[in-house]
């Protein structure tokens, strides 16, 4: 070479392994931060799986794991890039018919204990909101292979009601259009797509392929989301402008049709349209400053206004607009305001097809916080109701955690009667605490500041500027006839504050810490009232 005597490297080529399966799971081991190698998995006359992992040659940090139950009884050819075909990583592949090194799942130091988290793997945002027959679908952005982002899949949980969740098989796999990026879901009620073969309504998924380019794609399920087949003739909706993605569909009763909000580019938003969900018409744009990526649209009741809805519109950020929709074009009437204050929440999305005797609005945002050190990473933030009220700054979302969440409240909270509340003493001195859910109304009397000590993570009012903080975050939350109300739930990852029945709604990712179980309520300055104080301890959602 020009360079000198030198010898190119020799750079190992691929490695190959073919196993037949006989379990339910493909045990791969992964240590975060070893060079990624691609892996491909082939089984004959299927599509092969193909991904990223930090595949471990020494020690590895947990086990991912590859649901291969569909291909029982098959040979499978496992193909690692750049690998020595004697490497440690490639042999020590193992089966088995539980998830390997889970001993301890759900109960690891880290995990949210009431909030959902993939078993294994990273997660971000929640796709395919959906209610169906009973259950809740929560469809997820998911590196099944690593810690870190990548490789995206839909993953899947369903809930019966919103707080206990169990995981099903990854519902979508990258595919030769592109990996899985953020979508929603529908029931197709009346059958538009044609896709019904038996009783049950069809599932459809509306998804992002992120490939060259990006498009949006369908995936469709005739038996309550189990079993998903990509629709043939993807996509859907070519390439129309940047890296649009993220497809928001919902059904439109008075036009009996589909409506699709999409991320084009810069902070613009396309709506489109369609009859069958395989056809999409562009119908009109939306700009949101400082707003990009995962669109949010839905029609809401105006509390108190009998019959009255506005239409919301947001983006990543959850900084919505409120305003009307005719079919065609959303005009908007107040905004942007903030969703969610706070250092993590993103991503919303609200469920669809909720049935019309329930009639809630539900979120679930994507909590974006690192869990170092554990075989999972992110989680999503607790399922809460929207509603949309006239306030004297305008119209505003409020937003409270679902009802259900009561149920994992301990038998006996801890009530405090009205009392005084003076400075120097803390009635709460008595109480540890793992898992929390505080309710609370202070009247502000004399007190110049007020505030919580949760687990060594302090929450503070200050009277003089009305502004709420949680450790490093704050926020206005005005007093109402001289009280604030507040709802305060403490996991291992996250604190979330609701302000006056959710006019504030604070978040904030931090790791809880494990030993500090101490509970306190204090005011400063001068004398303040509790009016109600209830602490209950949460029991954790996972099974036992
Ligand atoms: C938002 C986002 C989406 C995209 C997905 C990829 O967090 O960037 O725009 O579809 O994540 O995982």
């Amino acid at each position: 070479t020009l360079q000198g005597d030198q010898p190119p490297p020799v750079l190992p080529q691929d490695a190959t392994r073919v196993v037949t399966l006989e379990q339910r799971y493909l045990n791969l081991p992964v240590k975060t931060g070893a060079p990624l190698r691609r892996m491909i998995v082939t089984v004959a006359g299927k599509p092969p799986r193909e991904f990223d992992i930090e595949l471990a040659d020494g020690e590895p940090d947990w086990w991912a794991f590859m649901d291969v139950s569909s291909f029982t009884g098959q040979l499978a050819t496992i193909k690692v890039s750049k690998t020595r075909q004697d490497s440690n990583g490639l042999r020590s592949i193992d089966q088995s018919d539980e998830i390997k090194g889970a001993q301890n799942l759900y109960r690891e130091t880290l995990r949210p204990q009431f909030h959902f988290s993939s078993r294994r793997g990273w997660n971000n945002d929640p796709n395919g909101l959906v209610f169906y027959q009973g259950e809740y679908h929560l469809f997820y952005q998911h590196n099944p292979y690593g810690w870190s982002w990548g490789n995206m899949h839909w993953g899947h949980a369903t809930s019966t009601d919103l707080i206990h969740w169990k995981e099903l098989p990854a519902a979508l796999y990258p595919d030769e259009h592109g990996t899985m990026f953020s979508g929603s879901a529908v029931v197709d009620w009346n059958n538009t797509a044609g896709f019904q073969t038996g009783e049950e309504k069809p599932l459809i998924c509306i998804f992002t392929a992120a490939g060259s380019p990006f498009s949006q794609g369908l995936a469709f399920s005739n038996d309550r989301g189990r079993v998903w087949n990509k629709y043939a003739n993807n996509p859907v909706l070519p390439h129309v402008a940047g890296e649009n993605r993220d497809p928001k569909v919902v059904w439109y009763q008075p036009e009996k049709k589909w409506l699709m909000a999409l991320y084009l580019e810069g902070n613009t938003y396309g709506l489109f349209t369609s009859s069958d969900l395989k056809k999409w018409e562009k119908m009109s744009e939306i700009t949101i400053a400082d707003t990009t990526e995962c669109p949010e649209f839905f029609e809401i009741p105006l509390d108190g206004h009998r019959g009255e809805t506005r239409w919301v519109f947001y983006g990543g950020n959850g900084h919505y607009l409120v305003g009307s929709f005719d079919g065609r074009k959303f005009t908007a009437e107040s905004g942007p305001q903030p969703l969610h204050l706070g250092n993590s929440w993103y991503a919303s999305q609200t469920f669809n097809d909720i049935p019309r005797e329930d009639g809630r609005r539900i979120l679930i945002p994507w909590g974006t916080f690192a869990t170092p050190g554990m075989s999972f990473n992110q989680m999503m933030g607790i399922p809460v109701e929207l509603r949309l009220r006239e306030t004297s700054d305008g119209l505003r979302l409020l937003a409270y955690p679902v009802k259900e969440l009561e149920s994992l409240r301990a038998q006996a909270p801890y009530l405090l009667r009205a009392q005084p509340l003076l400075p120097g003493e803390n009635p709460l001195a008595g109480v540890k605490g793992d898992l929390l859910d505080i309710v609370a109304e202070l009247a502000i009397g004399q007190a110049t500041e007020l505030g919580f000590n949760l687990r060594g993570v302090p929450v503070t009012y200050d009277v003089a500027t009305q502004q709420l903080g949680v450790k490093d975050q704050s926020a206005t939350l005005k007093r109402v006839d001289g009280k604030i109300r507040l709802r305060l739930l403490v996991d291992r990852t996250s604190i979330e504050v609701f302000g006056n029945d959710g006019l504030l709604y604070l978040t904030l990712g931090t790791i809880v810490s494990g030993h500090d179980h101490s509970v306190g309520v204090y005011a400063k300055g001068g004398a303040a009232t509790i009016d109600v104080l209830e602490v209950s301890e949460l029991k954790s959602a996972w099974p036992p």
